[in-house]
């Protein structure tokens, strides 16, 4: 959790949510774009963006995190956007833990990226005043008359980790553990509940996401099978003390709505925490298709298309 300064993103209207972009440079270009005819100039992306460098890649003082992020900062910054990540599974953590961090936690890839520390509170809205948010671009648009609480817990198992190699396309950091959910109960404690949570894996089976889980037959080991379900145990149990009115994630590349019910009893991993609560689960999709990115209206947290 982020100690020194609490993150407030400034105000806007409207921000972008952004599923998985994989290293697409193309595509990250095309939602930007989208993006800013919308006005919109903060993007929040969900994880698997593709921080490197990847094999075939080498670290250089130009490109740390590799050739994508090195264009991606460029396009976002020709646009006057900024880019806030909650990390995925396929993102290079080894380069990850060695990046800077801002007086917030927030860790440094680019100009206009930043990667939310695990986990991390931030705020959006607020009435507006022209004044220059965290990153040092002036929020664009009227601003907005609430002011809306996020809460991050990015990570994820990847399921084919089989087939990658050990500090070249697969890190132990993926996962998300005991002590960030120990810091969610934390957080919880001292700021109550959150309006929107951003994970990157499944924060609650909705039945879009059980399809894709108890598809039959399943190619992954009984082994696979059981890490992908502690690592979605344990970001439930930070969904159910979060509380959240709206979620987002991108893991399973399908886009859906679904509401689910919290604080209730449902399948094993879903530990009941205090009173019922509703939230509506929205699920986006991959780089290359529809449904990869949707606006989010800070007053209503209604969505609409974008990508
Ligand atoms: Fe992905």
């Amino acid at each position: 959790m982020q100690t020194e300064a609490p993150i407030n993103l400034g105000q806007h209207h409207q921000v972008a949510m952004v599923g998985d972009l994989h290293g697409n440079g193309r595509w990250a270009s095309h939602v930007n774009k989208a993006a800013a005819a919308r006005g919109v100039s903060l993007l929040l992306q969900v994880g698997d963006l593709g921080v490197g460098p990847w094999p075939g890649e080498s670290r250089s003082a130009r490109r740390p995190f590799g050739g994508f992020i090195r264009g991606l900062d460029d396009d976002l910054g020709q646009r006057g956007q900024r880019m806030i990540v909650t990390i995925g599974n396929h993102e290079n953590f080894d380069a990850l833990d060695d990046a800077p961090r801002d007086d917030a936690g927030m860790i440094i890839i680019g100009e206009h990226i930043r990667v939310l520390p695990r986990p991390a509170r931030f705020t959006i809205g607020g009435p507006p005043s022209g004044t220059e948010d965290r990153l040092g671009s002036t929020a664009s648009g009227p601003g907005s008359s609430v002011i809306r609480s996020f809460g991050s817990l990015g990570g994820a198992p990847s399921v084919d980790l089989f087939h990658r190699k050990v500090g070249k396309s697969w890190w132990m950091q993926e996962q998300i553990t005991e002590e960030h959910v120990a810091a969610v109960r934390a957080d919880v404690r001292a700021n109550h509940s959150v309006d929107v949570m951003l994970s990157h894996d499944a924060p609650a089976l909705t039945p879009a996401v059980s399809r894709i889980v108890d598809a039959t037959p399943n190619p992954w080991p009984p082994e696979v099978v059981q890490y992908a379900e502690r690592g979605r145990s344990l970001l439930s149990e930070a969904f159910h003390a979060w509380r959240p009115t709206v979620a987002f994630h991108g893991h399973y590349h399908v886009r859906d709505t679904a509401e689910v019910h919290g604080g209730v009893t449902g399948r094993p991993f879903e530990t009941p925490q205090g009173e019922p609560f509703t939230c509506r689960v929205e699920s986006l999709a991959m780089d290359g298709v529809l449904g990869n990115a949707v606006l989010l209206d800070i007053n209503t947290l209604d969505v609409s298309p974008l990508v």
